[in-house]
C-alpha cells in the first residue's frame, strides 16, 4: 500500500462523512393502503440501524422514501440536515443495494465495480485506484477479470457491494441483500457486512423479515408493523424488555409464548407475591410483578414466556406432556400440552435426558414471565 493509506483497508480512498438520516413523521398512502403511518425515526451518523417486520409492513417502502424512489405523503425527510423531500434520487448522495443485485453480465468484475465511477466521469486513473482498493477490501481482487457468470452466489453479492461502496455515498440503504444466499453463505456475508460497517463506520439503513439478521447486523433494531413502529433500541432491549406483545413474539427464535392469563387481585401471600393463572396451570410473579398487577387492577392479563425460560422442575407449576420432540444435540425443542389444551414452546439445555412424546413432566419459570396488556399488547412494566 502506498502512502497515505489509513487503517481503514479502503487505501487512500477519502471516505465521506457518514451522515445521519431521519424520518419525521413520514406517511405514504399507496391509494387505500397506510404502507408507513407517521414514522418518526433517525439513524444516527455512522450507525447501523436495521427496519425489522413481517412481510408487507412497509420497510422496502420507507426504504425507498429515504433513496428518493417514492415521494411522501406527509412528513419530512432528512439526510444530514439537509431536507430532501424535493431532492432528486440521484442527488442524494446514498447508495441503495437491492436484493436482486443485477450485475452487468458482459462486464468483467472490474468494469461492474467502476461502472458508478465512469458515469460520473471520474478520471481513469482515479478509477483504476478506487476499484483496486475497494476489491481488496472486499476480497475481490483476484476475480476482477471474471464476468458475473463465473462467480458463485456470493461472490457477485460482494461485487454489487463494492459497486456500491466505491463511490463513497454518505449512507448505504439495503433492502434484503442477502436473501438470494443459501443459508451458509448468508451467514457469512452478514458477517462480512457487519464487520465492513465496524472498518468503515458508515451509516447504513438495513431493511430484513428476518429477526436473526436483525440481531447481527442492527447496532439498534426499529420494528415496524402494519407501517407503523413499534420500538426502537438495542438488540438486547427489543428481545428482553420488548415494548409490547407483537415485538414479543416476533423477535426470538423459537418465538416467545403467549398466554392468556387471569390475575386475582384479592389473591396473594404474606410477603406479597402472587401468581398467574394460565390454561390449567399458574405460573407464580415476584413481588414487583404482583405489585404492578394490583396497581392495575384488572384480572386479565396476557403472559409471555421464552421458550429458554421454562425449566424442567419437579416443583414446577406447569404440568405439562410432551406433544412435539426435537432433539438438537446441544439441546432440545420440546412442544407440550398444558392442561388446559395450550401448547408450551421449550428450550431445554444441558444434560437432561432426551423427552419421548407422551412424557410428563413439571416446568417452572425463571425469573418473572413477561405482561402484556390483553387489549392494546403494551408491556405491563415491572
Ligand atoms: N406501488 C405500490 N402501490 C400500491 N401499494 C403498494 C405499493 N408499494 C407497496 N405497496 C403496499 O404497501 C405496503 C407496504 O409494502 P412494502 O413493500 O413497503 O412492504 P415490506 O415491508 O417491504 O414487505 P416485504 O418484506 O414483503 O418486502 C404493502 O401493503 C404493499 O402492498
Ligand atoms: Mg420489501
Amino acid at each position: 500500500m502506498g502512502a497515505g493509506d489509513g487503517g481503514t483497508g479502503l487505501g487512500t480512498l477519502t471516505v465521506a462523512e457518514p451522515c445521519r438520516l431521519s424520518f419525521e413523521g413520514v406517511t405514504k398512502r399507496f391509494g387505500d393502503v397506510i404502507a408507513v403511518d407517521d414514522l418518526t425515526l433517525e439513524v444516527e451518523a455512522g450507525e447501523s440501524l436495521v427496519l425489522l417486520g413481517p412481510s408487507g409492513c412497509g420497510k422496502s417502502t420507507a426504504l425507498r422514501i429515504m433513496a428518493g424512489l417514492e415521494t411522501p405523503t406527509a412528513g419530512v425527510v432528512r439526510i444530514g440536515d439537509r431536507v430532501v423531500n424535493d431532492v432528486d434520487a440521484k442527488d442524494r448522495d446514498v447508495a441503495m443495494v437491492f436484493q436482486s443485485y443485477a450485475l452487468y453480465p458482459h462486464l468483467n468484475v472490474r468494469r461492474n465495480i467502476e461502472f458508478p465511477l465512469r458515469s460520473r466521469h471520474v478520471p481513469a486513473e482515479e478509477r483504476a485506484r478506487l476499484v483496486t482498493s475497494t476489491a481488496r477490501s472486499l476480497g475481490l481482487e483476484t476475480l476482477l477479470d471474471r464476468k458475473p457468470a463465473q462467480l458463485s452466489g456470493g461472490q457477485r453479492q460482494r461485487v454489487a457491494l463494492a459497486r456500491a461502496i466505491v463511490r463513497h455515498p454518505r449512507a448505504f440503504l439495503m433492502d434484503e441483500p442477502l436473501s438470494n444466499l443459501d443459508a451458509q453463505l448468508r451467514t457469512e456475508m452478514r458477517a462480512e457486512l457487519a464487520e465492513l460497517h465496524h472498518r468503515l463506520g458508515v451509516t447504513v439503513l438495513y431493511v430484513t423479515h428476518d429477526q436473526v439478521e436483525a440481531m447481527t447486523m442492527g447496532q439498534r433494531i426499529a420494528v415496524l408493523r402494519d407501517g407503523v413502529l413499534q420500538q426502537v433500541d438495542v438488540p438486547r432491549t427489543v428481545h428482553d424488555r420488548p415494548a409490547n406483545a407483537f415485538v414479543a413474539g416476533f423477535i426470538g427464535s423459537p418465538p416467545m409464548n403467549i398466554l392468556a392469563g387471569r390475575f386475582d387481585t384479592a389473591d396473594g401471600t404474606a410477603d406479597g407475591t402472587a401468581e398467574v393463572v394460565v390454561d390449567g396451570g399458574s405460573i407464580p410473579l415476584g413481588p414487583a410483578a404482583t405489585a404492578a398487577l394490583r396497581r392495575r387492577g384488572l384480572p386479565d392479563v396476557t403472559v409471555g414466556v421464552r421458550p429458554e425460560h421454562l425449566r424442567a422442575d419437579p416443583d414446577g407449576t406447569l404440568k405439562v406432556t410432551v406433544a412435539l420432540a426435537e432433539y438438537l444435540g446441544y439441546e432440545q425443542h420440546l412442544g407440550c400440552r398444558l392442561p388446559g389444551g395450550g401448547m408450551l414452546t421449550v428450550r431445554l439445555t444441558g444434560t437432561s435426558s432426551a423427552l419421548v412424546l407422551g412424557d410428563t413432566l413439571a416446568l417452572a419459570v425463571e425469573g418473572d414471565p413477561h405482561l402484556f396488556d390483553p387489549v392494546d399488547g403494551t408491556r405491563i412494566d415491572v
